[in-house]
């Protein structure tokens, strides 16, 4: 009996504990099998067997949850030792994230226009015909509305083409003078290697009395933010159409970003096509109800500059959530 206890008592596991379990009290354990020899004993001592027996029983089964408790104890103990969380540790292989080459190029404009005092101004993505197309000087049937592919929503509402709407928001709802940017997002139906149907502009308003706001305002801003983005490149105007602004200009800058064959970017003359502006046309003052003032406008498509200042090679591949596109610009 007591080797039983003592081995109970030494059992280093709740295993071992469990197998001794089995050898003293399980169906052919010692004490068991000393019930099955009862029929056995004489009348007389019988009644002496059993009591003893069953006092062995009962001392066996109290050091076997005895000892059970004090092992279950150690085993959470180590387990909550084992899984206990150090806050403190520093671990080197948490990564950081990156800012995505769009956002950042889009904070770069934007704050080189806060910069010049110029407010920062947005507008909805669902926008209506009036603000997207008509106060913009595109007509109902106008054929210059082919110029943008728009997806059209079932109430009339569509998705914007472009930033200018925030032109006719701004215009709408404050007094000159005005100097803002709208950078957002824009929406057009196509899609190959250099369109997306979702990407960025970035409108720019600068609106004042009549003959103060002139083309060369306009060219003189555009040519320092373009040297602030690209460094010393040259930038030509070329003469262009759109609706809201006459006269209207597309402008290049020279292609200083490709070396040698393979370039994705720059076409063969040279240069590139980097933004649309023009003087506000004066059906577009008249939409909004402004009388003798003059103004300049213009929008920059964010992922171009974006692919040109992170050297991106496809469009495509700034939508794509592949992380290993953002680990390169941490
Ligand atoms: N909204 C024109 C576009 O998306 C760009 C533009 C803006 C042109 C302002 C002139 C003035 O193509």
């Amino acid at each position: 009996m007591t080797e039983w206890l003592e081995k109970i008592n030494n059992a280093d596991s709740l295993e071992v504990l469990e197998s001794l379990r089995v050898e003293t009290l399980g169906k052919k354990g010692v004490i068991t099998s000393q019930f099955a020899k009862m029929k056995d004993i004489p009348g007389a001592e019988k009644k002496a067997f059993a009591q003893k027996l069953n006092e062995q029983k009962a001392e066996i089964t109290q050091a076997l949850e005895e000892k059970k408790e004090v092992l279950e104890k150690e085993a959470l103990e180590a387990k909550l030792k084992e899984e206990k969380i150090d806050v403190t540790k520093f671990n080197n292989e948490l990564s950081s994230g990156a800012v995505h080459p769009v956002i950042d190029t889009m904070d770069r404009i934007v704050t080189y226009f806060q910069n010049l005092n110029f407010s920062v101004e947005e507008g909805p993505l669902v926008e209506d015909d009036f603000h997207n197309f008509e106060a913009l000087n595109l007509p109902k049937y106008h054929p210059a509305r082919d110029m943008q592919d728009t997806f059209y929503n079932k109430d009339f509402t569509l998705l914007r083409t472009h930033t200018s709407p925030v032109q006719i928001r701004t215009m709408l709802s404050q007094k000159t003078p005005i100097r803002m940017i709208a950078p957002g997002t824009v929406f057009r139906r196509d899609y190959d290697i250099t369109h997306t149907p979702m990407f960025h502009q970035i409108e720019a308003l600068v609106v004042d009395d009549a003959d103060k706001i002139s083309f060369a305002n306009l060219k003189h801003v555009l040519v320092e933010f373009l040297h602030h983005m690209f460094g010393q490149v040259d930038v030509r105007f070329r003469p262009s159409f759109f609706p809201f602004t006459e006269p209207s200009a597309e402008v290049d800058i020279s292609c200083v970003f490709c070396k040698g064959e393979g370039c994705r970017v720059c076409s063969h003359t040279g240069w590139l096509e980097i933004l649309g502006c023009g003087v506000v046309d004066q059906n577009v003052f008249d939409a909004v109800g402004y009388e003798n003032k003059s103004g300049y406008a213009f929008g920059l498509g964010i992922e171009r500059v974006a692919m040109l200042t992170h050297n991106i090679g496809d469009l495509r591949s700034l939508f794509e959530s592949d992380l290993r596109l953002l680990g390169q610009f941490k």
